[in-house]
Parts: structure tokens; sequence; C-alpha cells
């Protein structure tokens, strides 16, 4: 729309009711300011969402892709306005371990806001997809938003390895990702892609094994700090 995409009450309010009109819903479950605009007053987004939820148009919200700093005030400005921040959207995978390395997974939690894990299968090199060569209707070839310099060597020799532990656990590569993820209470839920129904049934199995021994967490940490 002409609002921009960023932060704005404008855009939030009138983005929120176009996807409502298209959806033909009366509210979403949740709502996230996605992403953090720092040209917009953080207090402007952040009372959109409180207005949302007065509003009935969100039973929730959320935030995605916040600095910590950001996401410490927005925690604390909707908590004293009785919106609690529900979740935190950000991108965390075995080959993307930002969230984890600065302090965001602990800093949810000690919010008591969960945290979601989108991109988990690395859009895809965390699976068997790139294994051997690059399939005609993978995401990389397509090339929009997976690049083929994504697929080093090197990063080629990491998904063959974890492949194997996967194997040991009798699991698929993107089972185990997701796996790992969900492992313990620092990460509430994944938002998975899939390409097809088959991928979706496969990486719902992840859910059947989440328990990791000390020997195979040491294993991977291993392969993905090479
Ligand atoms: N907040 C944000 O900034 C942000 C940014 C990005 C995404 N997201 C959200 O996160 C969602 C998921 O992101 P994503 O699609 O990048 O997630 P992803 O789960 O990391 O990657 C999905 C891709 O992995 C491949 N795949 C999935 N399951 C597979 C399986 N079992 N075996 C083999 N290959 C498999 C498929 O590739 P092929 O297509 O090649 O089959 C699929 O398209 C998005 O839809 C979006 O809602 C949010």
């Amino acid at each position: 729309g002409p609002y921009g995409e960023w932060g704005s009450r404008k855009y939030l309010m009138s983005s929120l009711n176009q996807s409502l009109k298209r959806m033909n819903l009366d509210y979403v479950d949740i709502f996230y300011s996605h992403r953090y605009d720092p040209v917009t007053p953080l207090e402007e987004t952040l009372q959109a969402l409180v207005d949302i939820v007065r509003q009935g148009k969100a039973l929730y919200v959320g935030i995605s892709k916040y600095p910590k700093e950001a996401a410490e005030f927005a925690y604390k400005y909707l908590e004293e306005r009785d919106v609690h921040c529900l979740l935190y959207q950000g991108r965390y995978n075995l080959f993307n371990r930002e969230p984890e390395e600065e302090g965001v997974l602990q800093q949810a939690k000690g919010n008591g806001t969960g945290f979601i894990a989108f991109s988990p299968l690395a859009q895809g090199l965390l699976t068997n997809r790139y294994l051997n060569g690059i399939p005609e209707d993978s995401r990389m070839a397509k090339g929009a938003f997976l690049k083929k310099e994504a697929l080093t060597d090197e990063t080629l020799q990491k998904i063959k390895a974890l492949n194997e532990v996967a194997a040991s656990r009798g699991q698929t590569l993107a089972e185990m990702s997701l796996a790992w993820l969900l492992k313990d209470d620092l990460v509430t839920s994944v938002i998975i892609g899939a390409s097809s129904v088959a991928q979706l049934a496969d990486n719902l199995k992840a859910t059947e094994n989440t328990d990791f021994s000390a020997e195979e967490l040491e294993k991977i940490k291993k392969i993905i700090q090479k």
C-alpha cells in the first residue's frame, strides 16, 4: 500500500484492516510488528499494537526482528498496558545462531515471551534437498530468496555431516534440524516452510524425538562451528 512497510500507526492499522478484509475475518490470533522501524517513535508503533488488541482485531501481539534494546522497551511498554507480548519472531537455525549468541532467547524468556523461529531449515539448506546437487524445482534453483552462492563446499560438507548425525538418530536432516530447535524451553515453536505435503509430513515428525544426548549435541556443535 501507499503507507510504507514499517511501524507507523497509519501503516499498522491500515495493513491489518486490509488483511482482515482479504481473509474475511473479524480478528487475527496474533499480530506482529514486523519489523523494528528506526524512524517512527517506538511508542507510536507499540501504542498501535495496544489499540489493535483493545479494538478486538487481534487477540495477541508479537514483535519480529527487533534489536535487543528496542525489544526490551517493547516488552515493558506493552506489559505496563496489560497487553503481554506473546512472541518474538526471529531467524534461528543450526546455521544461524544469532538469537542464542546475542541473548535474544534468554531476554524473551526473562520477559515471559515465547520465541518462534522463522526459516528453521535455513530455507531448505538444512534438509536433504541439496545433498546431491540443486534440484530444478528447489527454492535455490528459483533463486529469489536462497542464492546458489549459499551452497559453498564448506556448507555442503556441514550438511552432509549433519545428515549423518540425523540418520544415526533415525531422523531426516529436516526432522533433526527442527527437533534441535525444539529441544529445550527457549524456543516455543517454529514457522516451517514446505513446498509439498510430503515435506510437511516429514517436518511434523520432528516432534516425535526432540531429546538429544550430550554426545549428539557435541557432535552437532563441532560440525556447525567448523
Ligand atoms: N519475520 C521474518 O522476517 C520472516 C522472514 C522469512 C520468513 N518468515 C516466515 O517464516 C516462514 C518459513 O520460512 P522459510 O520458508 O524460509 O522456512 P524453512 O522451513 O527454513 O524453509 C522452507 C523450505 O525448505 C525446504 N523444505 C522444507 N521442508 C523440507 C523437507 N522436509 N525436506 C526437504 N526440504 C524441505 C523447502 O524448499 P523447496 O521449496 O526447495 O522444496 C521449503 O520451501 C515463512 O513462510 C514466513 O512466514 C518470516
